[in-house]
C-alpha cells in the first residue's frame, strides 16, 4: 500500500487490524535515512555528530518511518541502526529533557512507548543492528525490537539514574522481562554501562558479531525470517507479547486458537505440500 496511507481506528496490539485508510502526505526525513530493498527497511538514525541522540525531530521521523513499515504492503521487515560507527544511540537528546516541565515528561514518555508498542506489536519483525552505543532510550528502542545483534563495540546501558530520572519507554518493564528481575535492577540502579559480549551473556543481545559484519548478518537474519509465512510470523510475534503476562493456561489456549486459525490459511497448505514435495515453499500471506 502506499506510504501516504495510515491506518485510522486500527488495534495498535494486534498484527490483525482491519483498519479505515486516512491520506497524510508521505513524511520527508531530515534525521533518518529510510530505504527499501526487496521488502526489508533500513532504517538508520542519522545524528552521528549527537551520538544519534533522540531528540524530538527524531521521534516524529521515527514513528512515521515505524508506521511506513507497519503498514506498507511492500515492506515485510526492518533493521533499526545508527550512522557512523560508534553509536547505535546514545538515548534521548538531553538538551530536550533539560527544557521538559513534569507534564511534558509525561507526555513524552507515553508518546515513546506508545511509538515502541507499536513496532513491536505490528506483525512485521524489527531487529536492532546495535553498532555502538545503545544507552537510555537507545538501549530501549533496541529492546523493543524483536531481535538484537550488537557489534563487538557495542554497549549497553540504562543511566538515566546519573541524570536524575528513569527509564521512559518502558525499559524498566521490557529489561527485567528480557534478562531477569536481579540483572535489571543491577543496570537500572548502577546506570552502569554493559558490553557486547555481558549483553549476550544477560540475554540482551542475540549474537555479537564484528562491526564490518553487522549489517549484512542483520539482514541475513531478518531475511531469514521474511522468507517464511508470514502470518505465522505475525502470530508468532502476538501470541509471544502477548502470551507472555498470562497464566500458562490462557496462554496456551491463545496459542491453540492461533494455531488453528493458521491452519485455514493457504500458507499453511503451502508450506506443508512443499516439504512433502521437496521444494521451497512460495507464502503469499494470505
Ligand atoms: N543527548 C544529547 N547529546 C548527546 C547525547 C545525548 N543523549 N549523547 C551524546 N551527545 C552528544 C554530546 O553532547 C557531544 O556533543 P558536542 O560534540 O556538541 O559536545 C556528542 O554527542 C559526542 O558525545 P561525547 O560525550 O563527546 O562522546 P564520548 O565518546 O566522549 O561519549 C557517550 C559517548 C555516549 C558515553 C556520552 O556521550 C554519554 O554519556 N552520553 C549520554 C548518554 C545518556 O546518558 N543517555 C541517556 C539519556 S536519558
Amino acid at each position: 500500500m502506499p506510504a501516504n496511507l495510515q491506518p485510522s481506528g486500527a488495534n495498535p496490539q494486534s498484527a490483525i487490524r482491519n483498519p479505515q485508510w486516512v491520506k497524510f502526505p508521505p513524511m520527508t526525513y531530515q534525521t533518518l535515512l529510510f530505504d527499501v530493498r526487496d521488502g526489508l527497511a533500513i532504517i538508520t538514525v542519522n545524528r552521528p555528530d549527537k551520538m544519534n541522540a533522540l531528540n524530538d525531530q527524531v521521534v516524529d521521523e521515527l514513528r512515521d518511518a515505524i508506521e511506513r513499515v507497519a503498514t506498507g504492503s511492500d515492506i515485510r521487515g526492518a533493521i533499526i541502526t545508527g550512522a557512523g560507527q560508534k553509536a547505535f544511540i546514545a538515548g534521548a537528546d538531553i538538551g530536550d529533557l533539560a527544557k521538559q516541565g513534569s507534564f511534558d515528561g509525561k507526555h513524552r514518555s507515553l508518546r515513546g512507548q506508545r511509538i515502541l508498542r507499536r513496532m513491536e506489536t505490528c506483525g512485521k519483525p524489527f531487529l536492532a543492528a546495535v553498532n555502538g552505543f545503545a544507552l537510555g532510550g537507545g538501549c530501549e528502542l533496541a529492546m523493543a525490537c524483536h531481535i538484537r545483534l550488537a557489534s563487538e563495540n557495542a554497549k549497553f546501558g540504562q543511566p538515566e539514574v546519573k541524570l536524575g530520572i528513569i527509564t521512559g519507554y518502558a525499559g524498566s518493564q521490557r529489561l527485567p522481562r528480557l534478562v531477569g528481575k536481579g540483572r535489571a535492577l543491577q543496570l537500572l540502579l548502577t546506570g552502569e554501562m554493559i558490553d557486547a559480549q555481558e549483553a549476550y551473556r544477560i540475554g540482551l543481545a542475540n549474537k555479537v558479531v564484528p562491526l564490518a559484519d553487522l549489517l549484512a548478518e542483520s539482514e541475513k537474519m531478518v531475511r531469514g525470517i521474511m522468507a517464511n509465512a508470514p502470518l505465522a510470523v505475525a502470530l508468532a510475534i502476538e501470541v509471544t507479547d502477548r502470551g507472555f503476562d498470562m497464566n500458562l493456561d490462557d496462554a496456551s489456549l491463545l496459542e491453540a486458537n492461533l494455531f488453528g486459525l493458521l491452519a485455514s490459511s493457504q500458507d499453511m497448505k503451502e508450506g506443508l505440500t512443499a516439504f512433502l514435495e521437496k521444494r521451497p515453499a512460495r507464502f503469499t500471506g494470505r
